[in-house]
């Protein structure tokens, strides 16, 4: 069994990163510009904005956070995106999701600059996503496909598992995971109203686990030998840690490990990877790769 190092492989890429942009500067161009909005104080959304902020600096971006109130208006929010588009300073910004439930979050992901979109949320990425045209790839996904190359799994013709239908992840996945181009893999997509769910995992040569049900998936659902993927990062309560919870994925770890050939463990899987493929993407608009 292998265990998939997703700290060290997004560390050594965002070196590689810092590289190219200190070349970009060197050379008289721009240093690329990531901003975040956050609405609220979510424990997690605060976590994942920090480490974005962080990233940011280890690849030499600039970075403008943008917070505000959960009583902020639609309206006020979707000012800020414009101003935002109209920046010419700024490469790419993101809006941190969940938004509070009385804004319209496919809105807000509408009213984003496409070019501007580093998330790959807005239709028109999504759309050249599965078409297989260059664009902004979503980070998960793009992540866990980085990670996969990266340790040089096979993924060609094999019988591939995406478990979850979110737009964020399940679905860009399944789209990656089907394409010639990417994972080139038979792919079925599983959840929650699935009536042969264990059977279809029995069968998987990957399993790819986004639905963020703690330890959802059990030794009995996977082949001897089979790649497992953990993108669950649901905070479990845990009272022997400084911080009164911890994270945990969609896989029983430690009773699936022995059967795999590799299998992500979280934290430090699939979690660094994604802020990763938003730097990837970041650089992507700096230097106007996909769109001018
Ligand atoms: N919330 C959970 N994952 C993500 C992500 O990748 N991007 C944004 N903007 N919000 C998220």
């Amino acid at each position: 069994m292998t265990l998939i190092d997703g700290k060290a492989t997004a560390a050594a890429i965002k070196a590689q990163i810092a590289e190219e942009v200190k070349e970009i500067v060197t050379n008289g161009g721009k240093q690329p510009h990531l901003a975040a909005i956050l609405v609220g104080h979510d424990g997690g959304s605060e976590t994942y904005v920090k480490n974005k902020v962080l990233a940011c600096e280890q690849c030499g971006f600039k970075s403008t956070l943008i917070r505000y109130e959960s009583n902020v208006t639609e309206e006020e929010l979707l000012a800020c995106v414009d101003k935002l588009n109209r920046d010419e300073d700024v490469d790419g910004f993101i809006v941190q999701l969940p938004l509070p439930t009385h804004i319209d979050e496919q809105k807000v992901i509408m009213a984003i600059d496409y070019k501007k979109d580093v998330d790959g949320f807005h239709p028109i990425n999504v759309g050249r996503m599965s078409i297989g045209l260059p664009c902004f790839i979503s980070a998960t996904p793009l992540g866990i496909l980085t990670l996969l190359k990266h340790y040089a799994v096979q993924t060609s013709g094999k019988k591939c598992v995406v478990l979850g239908r979110s737009n964020i992840v399940g679905k860009p996945m399944a789209q990656l995971m089907m394409q010639k181009q990417y994972g080139d893999a038979t792919v079925t997509v599983c959840h929650s109203h699935s009536a042969h769910l264990k059977e279809e995992c029995r069968e998987a040569d990957i399993i790819i686990a986004a639905i963020g049900r703690p330890g959802f998936v059990t030794a009995d659902m996977v082949k001897e030998g089979a790649v497992v993927v953990d993108v669950g990062t649901t905070r479990v309560a845990d009272p022997s840690r400084k911080s009164g919870f911890r994270l945990s994925g969609d896989v029983d770890f430690e009773a699936v490990a022995p059967k795999c050939s590799y299998i992500t463990p979280v934290p430090g899987g699939v979690g660094p990877m994604t802020i990763c493929s938003l730097m990837k993407n970041t650089l992507s608009a700096g230097k106007k790769e996909f769109y001018q």
